[in-house]
């Protein structure tokens, strides 16, 4: 998709079944290279990173068949351990494919990866953990090499920060890692857990996910089995943001209320009402938001730095000031001077953004700058007076399965074009 075109100015109400998680479906992907057998992952969003990720698991020997929502990856004779540029630069989570390709195979050869421009995103924590699990790491202008002599082995590893991309990594490759590994300072995310969980259905032996402390023990061989991919927080914030932008009413279904928790205190201080209905969640959502003060991202359980973008889209014409602090990723506010076009009052400092609402943003021509930013200025472009078109949507499909489609069951007036 490379434009979405949205006509704002309908109240949303209706209910939409939140999709399989993005960020937990690329790790589980890549963590069925670790096992020599067939794995069957349901729940599977239809999304560009997991077409890119399954193409870099068959141009590994794996092979890989999608029916419905439900993907087989057979891991059970990989065959290469190189992962070229073009596929690596396809996505940031090629980099989950390290700690697998160490483990089965002693050795991997691979790229700096690419993904969203939100930040810097370097790979030390991963490549430094590797080390301590007995990699060697040569580095060439581009390539990175990695050997492992004596075969991957346990290590007392400690983050200096709960990088969620790191945890995996550690995780998938101590699985089946020679002796134990303890990991202090981990991320708690919820698809951390929803890895976690997956392996131990395979065999492996981890325990402590969600919590800082991690430990791994490794295990000789893991078997495969069928495991379904947890609903998408992520999806589901922006959801709710997008009832509430417009005034609406939304009954989202198949959630995890647990996994939202960061995220709807803020909705209820914007004057939402937000009800919890046995695996749904009900919003209902006042004429015009209330600004939700200030906020500040931060690793699991703090708020998500994946939300904040649709936060900033419903302060853009909450009636007050709101305040954003991003902590994780320095080039998130990117996306403001987009939002600037259709009519928003936002000021950058730095890592923190003001932002003065108005009473309504008008239709414009932005651009996607990442897929949550992208995202945002289609949820904004929703409550907006006139047409708004998107450019750079194909962003949006990195993580949304069909987001016009989705939006449009309830009520939005909203296309690809
Ligand atoms: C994952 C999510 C992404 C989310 C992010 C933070 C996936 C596929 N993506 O990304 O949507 O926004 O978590 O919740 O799950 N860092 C280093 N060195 C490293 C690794 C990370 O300094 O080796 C820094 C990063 O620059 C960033 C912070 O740690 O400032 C968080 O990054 P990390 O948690 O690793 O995010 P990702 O795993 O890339």
């Amino acid at each position: 998709m490379a434009e979405l075109t949205v006509t704002g100015g309908r109240r949303l109400m209706g209910e939409i079944t939140v999709q399989g998680a993005k960020n937990s479906a690329l790790p589980l992907l890549a963590a069925t290279f670790c096992i020599p057998a067939k794995c069957t992952l349901q729940n599977m969003p239809a999304l560009s990173d997991v077409s890119a990720t399954l193409s870099i698991l068959r141009h590994l020997g794996c092979t890989a068949r999608r029916e419905g929502q439900s993907i087989t990856i057979d891991a059970t004779t990989p065959a290469r351990y190189i992962i070229p540029e073009s596929l690596m630069r396809e996505l940031r989570s090629s980099i989950f494919l390290l700690g697998p390709l160490l483990a089965r195979f002693g050795r991997a050869e691979i790229f700096a990866p690419g993904g969203c421009n939100i930040g810097a995103r370097p790979i030390d924590l991963h490549l430094a953990a590797m080390k301590q699990m007995g990699a060697t790491i040569r580095q060439t202008d581009e390539k990175i090499i990695l050997r492992v002599p004596r075969g991957l082995h346990g290590a007392d590893i400690n983050l200096r920060f709960p990088s969620v991309g790191a945890t995996e990594n550690i995780i998938m490759a101590a699985a089946i890692a020679r002796g134990t590994t303890q990991l202090h300072g981990a991320a708690r995310e919820p698809e951390i857990v929803d890895l976690a969980d997956f392996l131990n259905r395979c065999g492996a032996k981890i325990s402590g996910a969600g919590k800082s402390d991690i430990v791994i023990e490794g295990v000789r061989r893991l078997h495969g089995c069928t495991y379904q991919v947890m609903p998408d927080r992520i999806i589901a914030s922006s959801c709710l943001s997008a009832a509430a932008l417009t005034g609406g009413e939304i009954l989202l279904r198949g959630v995890n209320h647990a996994h939202l928790a960061p995220v709807l205190p803020a909705f209820r201080r914007m004057g939402c009402r937000v009800t919890a209905v046995n695996d749904a969640l009900h919003l209902y959502a006042p004429r015009r938001l209330v600004p939700f003060g200030a906020l500040v991202t931060a690793p699991y359980p703090g708020f998500p730095t994946d939300s904040q973008s649709a936060f900033l889209a419903m302060a853009c014409t909450a009636s007050g000031v709101s305040r954003i602090k991003e902590t994780i990723f320095e080039s998130r506010f990117h996306q403001a001077r987009e939002f600037a076009k259709m009519g928003a009052h936002i000021a950058i400092r730095g890592s923190q953004a003001e932002i003065y609402g108005v009473p309504r943003l008008h239709g414009a021509r932005v651009k996607a700058m990442d897929l949550r930013g992208g995202a945002a200025l289609a949820v904004a472009a929703l409550g907006a007076h006139g047409q708004t078109t998107v450019t750079c949507a194909e962003l949006i499909d990195r993580g949304w399965e069909d987001i016009a489609g989705t939006l449009r069951r309830i009520g939005a007036n909203i296309a690809p074009s």
